[in-house]
């Protein structure tokens, strides 16, 4: 158009042709240290290290300027005091802790990370780090050939990430979720390497667009970022689950679950109406068919309107939640963050008025289009904003809710980009930036928003709730289901290692829609994804509209009761999932588990995708394809029994095992233990009896285990009110020798006494409960 202007000649016409270069950041040329902080003056660029703990090294580097440390949003820890030792020689300066030692070459400057030991983990060779014109930071890193990546937060594809690279950039993505889908949902630029059993971990603390690329070269793998700094931590492991430990220590750990929002939760986009949602519930009850929640997905809105109920639909939101609640199910209804542009809704006026909405630099509000049509976008950036937020959920709690399910938050918005401006500011508070920066923390402080709103106004209770958007440290608030899958066999296959490696993201208490979201579900699909979600942290069935109605019954008698079976089977294992949930609130180690974390040195587990370990001794083999009735298991060390037929398989080899479309393959790790209860009803979840089920192995093997419970629903157990029982079960000569080594807190179950019951077909003559024997066994509380 403007071919016959100056125009013409732009400059800018030739730089799609220019490869941008990288520059290094060159040598070292003067350093400095106050504390536990470094800091470097190289040639191009700055540098800061900072050890956190002995097993956590902060390295920062800044191309225009001496590094920021302040700000981050997912990083919830300050530094301690760490003793760090100095040796220098003309040519490098080694700075260690008693297990970290940063190695660093004066020219050019390169920062090598090893063990005490000297073994390497992070190294850097030829090109370190660097950065180009155009603001893009980028750190090259030694790959070796032994190198296995997990992690990533929520990505498509397989377990073991080497030979991929990927991007960090929350998107709403419907469709299609094939291996080649990135990015998705959330952005969590955390990876763990696990190189011959010893693994370490690698935090890119960056909110731009960033990318990790473990595909381009196999010396090298690379993580980058569109802006910001050059800012990651190093965490020593040396193994899977001390790396998991030290990453949940900087960014935080799960809140302990409520006990419902463990169970089952029936969705739909949308159930409709009340009348719809009654009957639901009542169908449930009416089969026995346990339930914690129903979602209300974004029919009952009045117009898609946030904060309002239709009164058509929804006409007594209260009774309704009231009775469902008499039922024992929760509602839980969904919030997305788009404020429908309407001068008459009152949360719009007061966004406007109160300015509490994304803008642009000029003043303008930013405007988009999502499910209400024209709508605004809260700035979760500023706490103010947060605060309003999280306020407006009295509108939800002040009729019974105690949980939100926030949607759309990446944000998601129709257009196509799929987003908002990236020019659009946020307030950051008190440290304006653009949406480039700040578009992938949207998610979690929107979750922060909600989480701490809701926990104001439940009084004491624990408010639950799911998210789809999130960055590092969205556990803290949020449990994340993977979003739009689909009814295809594929993508139950592909649920295990996502939800496994957002496990190793620090995130445990995740799901995928059972059955799948699009497209029409079938009766096999879903009665094989019931039985895996059964035994997935979060355990919810949604589909979407305009596809097959998916709940339990739909497809007839015979596949009714079998997922019926499998949704109980989770409420029996509910005491065992509990513990696991509380191990997690506590050290950060999921509850799903890929086996590499309990089998470090055992190279068969580094990309075992479709078996899964529930804790550390319990594993699971669904089968994942349609007409199949056998699979290939790899038993892993040890000896292990199924637990539907007491068969015995040795460990170290791969067995073939039978499964007709009513059994899931669960075995359990002789010479260890598992708690269970009993399904009771609807109304009443709290088991009449738990169980401990000992799984005798040889003389001499001895099993750990904490067995944790407390109400459930408040947050009680913080001032004591919890019991906590360290058992430890010991096989015997002729029996099994169960001893609580500890008891802790306050709360006494209504079960008052746990069974001890033996699983298998090793003989056991006796049981010895605290070192006498028993005929009746049980541990007392
Ligand atoms: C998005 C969500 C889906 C929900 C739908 C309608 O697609 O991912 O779970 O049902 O929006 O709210």
């Amino acid at each position: 158009m403007l071919q016959d202007t100056s125009f013409a000649i732009h400059p800018g016409h030739d730089q799609q042709s220019r490869p941008m270069i990288y520059k290094d950041i060159g040598a070292l040329i003067t350093k400095e240290q106050s504390g536990n902080r470094h800091q470097f003056t190289c040639e191009n660029g700055f540098v800061s290290t900072v050890f956190y703990t002995d097993t956590i090294v902060r390295v920062v580097m800044n191309p225009n300027d001496t590094p920021s440390l302040t700000g981050s949003r997912a990083v919830i820890t300050e530094t301690v005091d760490v003793a760090v030792t100095e040796e220098e020689s003309d040519t490098e300066l080694i700075l260690k802790t008693s297990r970290l030692a940063l190695h660093i070459t004066k020219t050019p400057f390169r920062v090598t990370v090893k063990d005490a030991e000297g073994y390497e983990l992070v190294g850097e060779g030829e090109r370190g780090m660097s950065f180009q014109a155009n603001g893009v930071v980028a750190a090259f890193k030694t790959m070796h050939p032994a190198d296995h990546f997990y992690g990533f937060g929520e990505k498509t594809g397989h377990l073991d990430k080497r030979g991929e690279s990927y991007e960090m950039w929350n998107s709403d993505v419907y469709a299609p979720h094939n291996p080649e889908t990135d990015p998705l949902y959330e952005s969590i630029p955390y990876f763990m390497t696990l190189r011959e059993g010893r693994a370490h971990g690698v935090f890119f603390d960056n909110t731009f667009r960033t990318t990790f690329d473990m595909k381009s070269s196999e010396e090298m793998y690379t993580f980058s970022a569109e802006g910001g700094q050059l800012d990651y931590y190093i965490f020593a492991g040396p193994d899977p689950k001390s790396v998991l430990e030290q990453y949940t220590y900087l960014t935080g750990r799960i809140p302990l679950p409520s006990k419902w929002s463990l169970g089952y939760h029936q969705s739909r986009y949308s159930y409709e109406t009340e009348e719809e949602v009654r009957a639901l519930a009542q169908q449930f009850v009416e089969k026995d068919i346990p339930v914690d929640v129903i979602h209300l997905d974004i029919h009952y809105m009045d117009g898609y309107r946030v904060f309002t109920f239709d009164k058509e639909r929804f006409p007594n939101p209260e009774k309704l939640i009231a009775d469902l609640r008499d039922m024992g199910i929760r509602v839980v209804p969904i919030v997305d963050p788009g404020v429908k542009k309407d001068s008459e809704y009152a949360v719009y006026q007061e966004g406007v008025r109160e300015d509490h909405f994304c803008k642009y630099i000029e003043g303008d509000i930013y405007f988009g289009e999502v499910w209400p049509g024209i709508s605004a976008f809260p700035d979760f950036t500023d706490e103010k904003v947060r605060s309003w937020w999280g306020d407006q959920h009295a509108f939800y709690t002040d009729i019974g809710v105690e949980g939100i399910w926030n949607d759309m938050n990446e944000p998601a918005v129709f257009n196509e980009t799929k987003t908002m401006d990236v020019t659009v500011m946020h307030g950051n508070d008190g440290r304006p930036t653009t949406h480039r920066e700040l578009h992938n923390v949207y998610g979690l402080l929107m979750g922060e928003a909600t989480y701490e709103g809701m926990k104001k106004q439940l009084n004491g209770k624990r408010p639950f709730l799911l998210t789809r958007a999130g960055y590092a440290g969205v556990q803290r608030y949020a449990s994340v289901w993977t979003g739009d899958n689909r009814s295809f066999w594929e993508h139950l296959q592909m649920s295990l290692p996502m939800v496994m490696n957002l496990g190793l993201s620090g995130v445990a208490f995740t799901g995928p829609d059972v059955g799948g979201f699009a497209h029409d579900t079938n009766a096999e699909l879903l009665t094989r994804w019931t039985q895996v979600g059964a035994f997935t942290p979060f355990f919810r069935n949604h589909s979407a509209i305009g596809f097959r109605y998916q709940e339990p019954w739909q497809f007839g008698e015979k596949y009714e009761q079998i997922i019926k079976k499998y949704i109980q089977m989770r409420y029996q294992w509910l005491p065992q999932l509990y513990s696991l949930f509380y191990e997690a609130s506590v050290t950060g180690l999921p509850v799903m588990r890929p086996l590499l974390m309990e089998f470090p040195h055992d190279e068969k587990t580094y990309n075992l995708n479709d078996q899964f370990m529930i804790g550390d001794n319990v594993m699971i083999a669904p089968i994942m394809q349609p007409s199949v009735t056998d699979r290939a298991v790899y038993m892993p060390e040890g000896t292990w029994v199924e637990l539907a037929t007491g068969e015995v398989y040795e460990g170290g080899m791969t067995h073939l095992v039978h499964a007709e479309l009513e059994d899931l393959p669960i075995f359990v790790k002789q010479g260890t233990a598992f708690m269970q209860g009993d399904w009771t009803s609807n109304v009443d979840k709290q088991p009449q009896n738990v169980t401990l089920h000992v799984v005798p192995g040889q003389p001499g093997d001895t099993y750990q285990m904490v067995y944790y419970d407390d109400d459930g629903e408040t947050f009680a157990y913080e001032t004591g009110v919890y019991m906590r029982l360290d058992i430890e079960v010991r096989t015997t000569e002729d029996g099994v020798d169960v001893r609580v080594l500890s008891k802790q807190g306050a709360f006494t179950p209504a079960y008052k006494a746990i069974k001890v019951a033996t699983v298998g077909q090793n003989p056991v003559k006796h049981v010895m409960i605290n070192g006498s024997v028993s005929n009746e066994p049980v541990i007392d509380l």
